[in-house]
């Protein structure tokens, strides 16, 4: 056989080989999905930045229930309202446990509020929404906060005297202020550079995660670990953040008076300290840092992004913009709710780890296995 001839023959084995491998994908009482490589699994499908419109595609197909495999880690998708209530609320208690998400894990290490799972997290969750509610995160309270910082922005946008601008980094600034004043006790100037530094760190550190890098890393952890690349910058940059707050934590215990605890920080503090006899307690320092860093990472970028839409909403539709100036506050939640349903602000949610005992079928649709 001649060169040309022998590769062929090597093509059509390995085509074979992998055909037969992605029909083994399919497992038997496994819910529909499209076929799966090894390793790689159903990658080549979900192409890169527009994984969304991929598994929409997906879902007219397969129906709202079906599997994609991110690498070699088979993935229920749920992609409708009803499947997503029936599984988050109906069944809520069987899928509370978070999924694998080999970048966050790492960053994580299975400590603090986001990715924790059991004991830890209730114990966790618990404590911050009870503290968060304390320090008058949804109260009236907490107005004064929104009020300063909404100022604040307005005179950095008045600054800009109609220029064009791009006010992204403004609104991470807003938001995470307010973030920053119930878990640290403390607003950062606009111009601060340490502030700024953090806030880029967040942006860039979000947006590396959702880079192609980034997604290779979900997908291959245990090579991209020891490969250089944007995806070890991203851990390199949420590794500073977190130096940053550690240094927040030292310096509140410091200046701690039990007597009058002044943010979420010290109320954490004050819980360590209670448990301290306790060798089961969950409120250590690790789990303290971890959690700062999770409610601070979650309310910023999801916060400034969510504003950023609504501006883009409301400029697309200057008659809106006019009635809001004239309007009562039921009127402006109006846009915000229409921006929240319109646009897609988290385009995946973090993986949950489903711990139903058995298969259940809704709507002829299977539901979620064991340990999927
Ligand atoms: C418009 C703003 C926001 C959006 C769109 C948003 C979206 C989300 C989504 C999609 C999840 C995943 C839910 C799940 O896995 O079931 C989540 C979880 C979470 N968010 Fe937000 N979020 C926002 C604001 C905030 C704020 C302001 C905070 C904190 C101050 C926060 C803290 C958290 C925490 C701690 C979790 C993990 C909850 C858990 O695992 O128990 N979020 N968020």
């Amino acid at each position: 056989m001649d060169l040309l001839g022998s590769t062929t023959a090597l093509m059509a084995i390995c085509l074979i080989v992998l055909m037969v491998w992605a029909r083994r994908g399919k497992r038997k009482n496994c819910p529909p999905g499209p076929m799966s490589l090894p390793l790689l699994g159903s990658l080549p499908l979900l192409k890169g930045q527009d994984t969304v419109s991929c598994l929409k595609e997906l879902s007219k197909k397969y129906g709202p229930v079906f599997q994609v495999n991110f690498g070699s880690t088979p993935t229920v998708i749920l992609y409708s309202y009803e499947v997503v209530k029936k599984a988050l609320i109906d069944r809520g208690d069987e899928f509370l446990d978070r999924g694998k998400f080999p970048s966050v894990d790492k960053i994580n290490k299975g400590l603090g509020v986001i990715m924790s799972n059991g004991e830890r997290w209730l114990q966790l969750r618990r404590f911050s929404l009870m503290t968060l509610r304390n320090f008058g995160m949804g109260k009236k309270s907490n107005e004064e906060h929104v009020q300063e910082e909404a100022q604040c922005l307005v005179k950095e946008l008045q600054a800009k005297k109609g220029e064009p601008f791009n006010p992204a980094s403004l609104f991470s600034r807003a938001s995470a202020n307010v973030i920053s004043q119930i878990l640290l006790g403390e607003r950062f100037d606009y111009h601060d550079p340490k502030y700024l530094r953090i806030l880029y760190l967040l942006t860039e550190g979000t947006r590396l995660e959702s880079s192609f890098a980034g997604q290779l890393y979900n997908l291959l952890p245990r090579i991209m670990e020891y490969l250089p690349g944007p995806h070890q910058t991203l851990f390199k940059y949420a590794y500073e953040i977190q130096a940053f707050l550690a240094q927040k934590v030292k310096d509140h215990e410091r200046t701690l008076e039990p007597s009058n605890p002044r943010d979420f920080i010290d109320d954490f503090l004050l819980k360590m300290e209670q448990e301290k006899k306790n060798p089961q307690t969950e409120y250590t320092r690790e789990n303290l840092m971890m959690t700062v860093y999770d409610l601070f990472f979650a309310g910023t970028e999801t916060t400034s992004t969510t504003l950023r839409y609504i501006l883009m909403v409301l400029v697309e539709h200057p008659e809106v913009q006019g009635l809001l100036t004239q309007a009562d506050l039921p009127y402006h939640h109006a846009p915000k709710m229409a921006t929240i349903f319109l646009s897609c602000l988290i385009k995946i949610s973090f993986p949950g780890l489903g711990i139903c005992t058995g298969w259940v079928m809704w709507h002829d649709q299977m539901a979620p296995p064991p340990g999927s």
